[in-house]
């Protein structure tokens, strides 16, 4: 390829998310440069300051090919919010997004590329599950976990898409820019999200591909995974008035009372009187929560160190907010309705949403911005 052509502007930015592929950067960049040929290109890695440092594998190799660049992320971890990042920094009209593992087949990228200029949809899916596609050798659990996600995925987009789960796609780069806002930015599902983030149906097309097996290193989907997923689900289903950190933070708050729960018997049978056993039960779940909370819930701000402390002194006070407001609420709902149930509901929501608020802004705040001078020290 001569000189001119690689300054040339690109017309599609691929978009790979990695942690921990260091790896795969070198043969993937190969592959990818094979695969796009004549087509004007630049691969964007995003990249959450992996422990094996794919970042410097990836400025490395950038150093030789100008189209490569790296978005490195430091304190911060997720896969829909690396690719989002990567997308708002891209060059292109098209935005492509892929994985660094070789599960998808870099191979198709140029179809892909044609079927959206061909035809003029918004969108093309790269899909495991049409005529042609195929899911390769997963074991019949993964297989059957991925049909259940794709059912439900379909009860927020219908049948837009075969393969609404898939991590690899085009989309045209205003497509992406009308939907920014709405966007989720929890977890995986990054197509998902675009798809019903939507205001208008999308034109969508797909070309068929078979998944392959991971080329090295291992994959980060977990449990963690999974629940951000269902949350995901949820949002969009109550239209944002349920957010995934918020339905996370009373899963926590749930546990936290089992915690409560079972600290209070414990006690009773070793002969402790009612008060010592209820008040010991309520600091044990509140110091558990914000353990909880803090390794799950906000784990892409998580507190350690003399923070950690701090954080929990704060979270105490926060909560003890909490209490006075549910028990506020629950007070005057009980006079206009009558009911105790009812009443307590109310008072138990209040302070759920009460917490969620203070504990988001004041406990795991976002980190203050550095200086100018402090960011830029070697
Ligand atoms: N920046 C960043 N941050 N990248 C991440 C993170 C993260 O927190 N977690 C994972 N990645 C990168 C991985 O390095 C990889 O390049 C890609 O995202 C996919 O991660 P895997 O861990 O390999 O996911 P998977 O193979 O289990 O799932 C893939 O296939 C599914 C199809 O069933 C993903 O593409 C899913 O989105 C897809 O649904
Ligand atoms: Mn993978």
């Amino acid at each position: 390829m001569s000189a001119k052509q690689r300054l040339a502007a690109p017309e599609i930015s691929l978009i790979v998310p990695t942690y921990n592929e260091r790896s795969n950067i070198a043969p993937l960049l190969d592959s990818v440069r094979a695969a796009f040929g004549d087509i004007p290109w630049e691969m964007i890695i995003v990249d959450d300051d992996s422990p094996d440092h794919t970042f410097s594998e990836v400025a490395r190799l950038a150093r030789e090919e100008p189209r490569l660049r790296c978005l490195r992320r430091v304190g911060r971890r997720g896969l829909s919010s690396a690719v989002i990042e990567g997308a708002l920094v891209a060059n292109g009209g098209v935005i492509a997004v892929m994985d660094a593992d070789f599960q998808h087949d870099e191979r198709i990228l140029g179809p892909m590329f044609d079927t959206l200029t061909g035809t003029g949809a918004d969108l093309v899916v790269a899909s495991r599950y049409i005529e042609g596609g195929g899911i390769g050798d997963w074991d019949a659990r993964r297989a059957r976990m991925s049909d259940v996600a794709t059912r439900m995925a379909c009860l927020l987009v219908g049948n837009q898409t075969s393969d609404p789960m898939s991590g690899f796609f085009m989309v045209r780069r205003d497509v992406f820019a009308s939907v920014i806002y709405d966007l989720s930015q929890q977890g995986y599902k990054i197509l998902l999200d675009i798809i019903s983030s939507s205001q208008r149906p999308l034109r969508i097309e797909e070309v068929p591909y078979v998944f392959r097996t991971r080329q090295a290193g291992e994959s980060k989907i977990s449990l963690m995974v999974l629940a951000e997923f269902l949350f995901l689900i949820i949002e969009k289903l109550t239209r944002g008035l349920i957010p995934p950190r918020f339905a996370l933070f009373c899963l926590v708050g749930s546990f936290g009372l089992l915690v409560h729960l079972a600290v209070l018997n414990a006690l009773k049978l070793a002969g402790f009187d009612f008060l010592t056993a209820q008040v010991t039960a309520t600091s044990v779940a509140m110091v558990s929560n914000f353990a909880m909370n803090n390794e799950f819930t906000y784990r892409d701000r998580r507190l350690t160190g003399a923070s950690f402390y701090a954080g929990l002194i704060l979270f105490c006070l926060v909560c003890s907010f909490g209490a006075l407001a549910n028990v506020g609420v629950a007070e005057i709902a009980i006079h206009q309705i009558g009911n105790w149930s009812i009443a307590g509901l109310f008072g138990a929501i209040m302070g759920a949403v009460f917490n969620f608020s203070a504990a988001t802004s004041l406990v795991w705040r976002r980190q203050r911005r550095r200086t100018y001078e402090t960011a830029n020290r070697p």
